[in-house]
């Protein structure tokens, strides 16, 4: 999307087209997650944290039937007898692989025909009018949709065994090898968190509201892993001052040591990524720990986590205008050399890389790379109004879960911006996540 008030929102072709390209480049990446392993790998269950692979697959075409043909085109189910089985709500992921799933070569049949019908109502729809569908939200709420499960399909792929399946080149080396400073001063006083104006912002996202927030400091960039295991080798997991109650007895209880995926071998720390074991890379930001050692780890250099409106401030307020941009670098759309976004990479570029994807203040890698934790609890903006349904985000708010902020190198563009929210439970740490710090200013 270009900036707020764009020509999108008044030339309806390009909004068609823009809609069209975001459903078919979720589709393109559903595809390459669900062809690049064979049929034992799509059905079988590889944790229980996740659903077999073609779960997702049939999920993301039943969600797509159920609000683009029937809220939206008016048609009657195409299957009605399967929407309890793809129902998230209904079936926790521990029991899916136990259902009557469609087998892989219907489920990418009956996704496919779901889509061939969507594009004829897109074709002819207006795009205008109930909230739905105007501005073409219900569509981008759709590729939106996809492309999370390509997410969560990928972190599939990183917890099962054996060789890699998938490959992609490294980030490229965009660093400007400036000298930065460890941390930014972001000056204190109002900013707009929130938006009210971008067309495919989910619920969540909205309204836009005004927040007063004092003067703090917030790393340049994600933690890395070498700072992460400098906490580790002062013996980080085995102090309990630097661990909340909950934290401390979830370390206990599990015995964790160092973030998923590593292990230490012949003095060195050793990680698996996509079937590939390598060194751990001391200078790429630190991924898959908790929000529990994202906690302790601040807690241990001094620092604290950013709040959620402490993180959106750093990344979207421009001091000049005094405005709230859509990215850190402004209302652009996401480039290649200024955030890395997308699976064209499959993992971290080195902390400092992208200096053109900068905040305003010089903060880096803001958007993409690592999701990044904040303090926050997932509570709604004054003023939230659930839609198109409950279930997205309301259900999930209160204390349990944690908000993260920011994207990874998983998530695609379109389901990646400035006010976009995430958030997981605080034991999670399948998830592509990684973490800054911040400290009071005064
Ligand atoms: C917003 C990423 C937490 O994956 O559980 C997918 C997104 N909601 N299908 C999730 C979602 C419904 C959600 N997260
Ligand atoms: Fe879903």
């Amino acid at each position: 999307m270009t900036a707020p008030d764009s020509d999108l929102a008044i030339d309806p072709e390009a909004l068609r087209r823009r809609a069209e390209l975001a459903l078919r480049t979720a589709r393109d990446r559903t595809h390459a997650l669900t062809t690049c392993v064979d049929e034992p790998d799509l059905t079988a269950q590889h944790s229980p944290l996740m659903s077999p692979l073609v779960w997702d697959l049939a999920h993301i075409g039943n969600q797509e039937e159920q609000w683009l043909l029937r809220a939206v085109g008016g048609r009657d189910a195409l299957r009605p007898e399967i929407d309890s089985i793809y129902d998230a709500f209904e079936h926790p992921r521990a029991e899916r692989p136990s259902l009557p799933l469609l087998a892989p070569a219907e489920a990418r049949g009956y996704a496919h025909e779901v889509r061939g019908r969507v594009l004829d109502i897109l074709e002819r729809i207006e795009l205008r009018g109930a909230p739905l569908v105007d501005a073409g939200f219900a569509f981008g709420m759709i590729a939106q949709h996809e492309q999370q499960h390509d997410e969560t399909m990928l972190i599939t792929h990183q917890l099962r065994r054996g060789p890699a399946a998938l490959t992609a080149p490294p980030p490229p080396d965009t660093a400007d090898g400036a000298a930065l400073p460890e941390e930014v001063l972001i000056p204190g006083g109002p900013f707009t968190m929130g938006t009210s104006t971008e067309p495919w912002a989910l619920d969540n996202e909205r309204p836009a509201h005004h927040r007063l927030v004092p003067a703090f400091h917030i790393d340049t960039t994600p933690v890395t892993n070498g700072a992460y295991e400098r906490f580790i080798a002062d013996g980080g997991y085995g102090e309990r001052r630097w661990w909340t109650a909950e934290g401390w007895a979830y370390l206990q209880e599990h015995g964790l040591a160092a973030p998923l995926f590593w292990r230490r071998e012949g003095g060195q720390w050793l990680r698996r990524r996509f079937g590939v074991t390598e060194p751990v890379p001391p200078n790429e930001p630190v991924v898959h720990v908790s929000w529990y050692e994202a906690d302790a780890y601040a807690r241990w250099a001094g620092r604290r986590l950013p709040t959620e409106e402490e993180w959106e401030k750093a990344a979207r307020h421009d001091p000049d205008s005094g405005r709230s941009r859509r990215y850190p670098w402004g209302d652009t759309d996401p480039a290649p050399d200024q955030a890395n976004l997308g699976q064209r990479h499959l993992r971290p570029a080195p902390a400092g890389s992208y200096p053109k994807g900068a905040s305003p203040l010089g903060v880096r890698q803001l958007i993409g790379d690592v999701w990044e934790w904040t303090s926050s609890d997932f509570l709604p903006y004054p003023g939230f109004r659930a839609f198109p349904y409950r279930e997205y985000s309301e259900v999930f708010f209160g204390p349990a879960h944690k908000v993260l902020r920011g994207g990874s190198f998983a998530v695609d563009e379109v389901v990646c911006r400035g006010t976009f929210r995430n958030w997981d439970l605080p034991v999670r740490r399948q998830i592509f996540s990684g973490f800054r710090t911040a400290r009071d200013a005064s």
